[in-house]
């Protein structure tokens, strides 16, 4: 028989490994096992080249590495040996047949539960990590209860809110936990499991239990409200530029109504990130599915809004730059969808340079940790692109520089060596807002923020 304390986690990726490495931190009388299907991301996660960049995350590695705190591809195994299992996998937007762009491609989950149907010779709990639709959970027990071995599996819900970046900080003190199962006393029992391994360091009052499809449902949601405020303060920011009203003073005085609250308000050249447009989208599919065409109309708006904020900053780049970016060398700024981590997708500087290569731009790229991910984002582009090691070499003889992430170094870059090695006129498009755009111009940029009046000389 498995140890009580046997935790596999399947799916080695931005959420398992660093969810499993806080937990096997936490929880030293468990034994935690992390198993992955790809070989060279179980390699790297067993160096101190971990196959993601997350502040912090090395040194809590390290720490369980070798304790309690196991990585393998030979899940099979791994599966037998836990009593816990919970699923991290890839859950991306479907991109053929029903539900193409919309719904949740989950044949990774589908393999992951046959795969468990098939090793297991024990009951198990498992438990969903990954994103899913609502009611998964009940396709996954359907799945399980099919085995002829008389096993008993309790599935529950437990999404994961971790933001890529603050992955360490949001799972050392989350704002909460969600466990959500299926009402029954067995599921209760294996809900208090969870309970119990959460409250080794997690405050019991911020674990919040539900039903199992309130659990799935608001993880759509969250993400779906955070999205929507930046949609919002975007739409907002459009409305800035024609109005001569500043989206910062707006962002503050509205944030500071209490009811509202200051977070997720700051205007940007559009939210990216591997969750919220599939998240939304997966929302909007389901709304469908159950006859709400308003509530998916309404969502769907969310990601609109973002697309047509990418859009915008790159017309006003063309517009402003005498309506031709033609063989001209345009400097990013950042390719990550957003600071302190090297991940890209769906980062709004692919579109941009996809939108950039249409008007036949010369595109170089700067990113501290995120150039390898650029490089395979934009591989089959037609485009004349230039991966720079430093900001000073994409800078060297550009027409602009487009802030596309809001990398802290960025703020403190000499502007005026950088602005010496560009053509006249020299150009920043910021877009994040994170720059001193009074500095810029006095140096002798033509400064474009978001939602605010330029700074200009031509
Ligand atoms: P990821 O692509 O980084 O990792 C998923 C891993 O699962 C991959 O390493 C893949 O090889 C592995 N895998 C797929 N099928 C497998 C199988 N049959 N057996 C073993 N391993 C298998 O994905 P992620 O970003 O960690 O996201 C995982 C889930 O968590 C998704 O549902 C996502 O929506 C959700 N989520 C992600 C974040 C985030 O910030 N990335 C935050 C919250 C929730
Ligand atoms: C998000 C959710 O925050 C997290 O709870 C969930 O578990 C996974 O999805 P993540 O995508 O990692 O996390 O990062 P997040 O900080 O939410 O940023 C998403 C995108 O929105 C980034 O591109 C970011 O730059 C952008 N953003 C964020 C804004 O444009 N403006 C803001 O005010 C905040």
């Amino acid at each position: 028989m498995p140890s009580e304390k046997t935790v596999l986690c399947i799916g080695a990726g931005y959420v398992g490994g660093p969810t499993m490495a806080v937990i096997a931190d936490k929880c030293h009388d468990y034994k935690i096992i992390i198993a992955d299907i790809n070989e060279e991301k179980i390699n790297s996660w067993q160096t101190d080249e971990l196959p993601i960049y997350e502040p912090g995350l090395l040194e809590v590695v390290k720490r369980a590495r070798g304790r309690n705190l196991f990585f393998t591809t030979d899940v099979n195994s791994a599966i037998k040996e836990a009593s816990i299992i919970f699923v991290s996998v890839n859950t991306p937007t479907k991109t053929f047949g029903t539900g193409a762009g919309k719904a949740s491609n989950l044949q990774f989950w589908e393999k992951t539960a046959r795969n468990i149907v098939e090793q297991a010779e024990s009951d198990k709990i498992v438990v969903e990590k990954s994103t899913l639709p609502v009611r998964t959970a009940e396709a996954m027990h359907r799945i399980l209860s099919s085995n002829q071995k008389g096993l008993k599996f309790e599935v529950l819900s437990n999404p994961e809110f971790l933001a890529e970046g603050t992955a360490v900080k949001d799972l050392q003190d989350p704002d909460r936990v969600l466990i959500g199962g299926m009402g029954t006393p067995e599921g209760e029992k294996a809900i208090q499991k969870i309970v119990d391994l959460y409250a080794s360091w997690v405050p019991r009052e911020k674990i919040v239990t539900t039903n199992v499809w309130s659990s799935e449902l608001s993880k759509l949601v969250a993400n779906a409200m955070l999205a929507q405020r930046i949609s919002s303060i975007n739409s907002i920011s459009a409305f800035c530029e024609k109005t001569d009203a500043n989206i910062k003073e707006v962002s503050k005085a509205v944030g500071m109504d209490s009811r509202i609250g200051s977070k997720f308000l700051n205007a940007s050249v559009g939210f990216g990130g591997s969750c919220f447009k599939k998240d939304i989208l997966n929302l909007v599919y389901l709304c469908e599915y159950y006859n709400l065409p308003e509530v998916a109309k309404y969502w769907e708006q969310v990601v609109l809004m973002n697309e047509f904020q990418e859009r915008r900053f790159v017309q006003k780049v063309l517009v402003n730059m005498f309506n031709s970016i033609t063989e001209k060398r345009i400097a990013l700024f950042g390719f990550a969808f957003k600071a302190d981590t090297g991940d890209t997708r769906e980062s709004p500087a692919i579109y941009i340079s996809e939108l950039l290569a249409e008007e036949k731009a010369e595109i170089a790229i700067y990113d501290p940790k995120a150039i390898e991910n650029a490089k395979f984002d934009l591989a089959g582009l037609d485009a004349d692109i230039d991966y720079c090691s430093s900001p000073y070499t994409a800078v060297e003889n550009a027409h602009a520089i487009l802030i596309m992430t809001e990398w802290n170094e960025f703020r403190d870059y000499d502007y005026k060596k950088l602005f010496e090695k560009m053509k006249k006129p020299a150009f920043v498009f910021d877009g994040r807002n994170i720059l001193d755009h009074k500095k810029l111009y006095n140096i002798g940029f033509n400064v474009y923020p978001l939602g605010m009046a330029p700074l200009t000389h031509v």
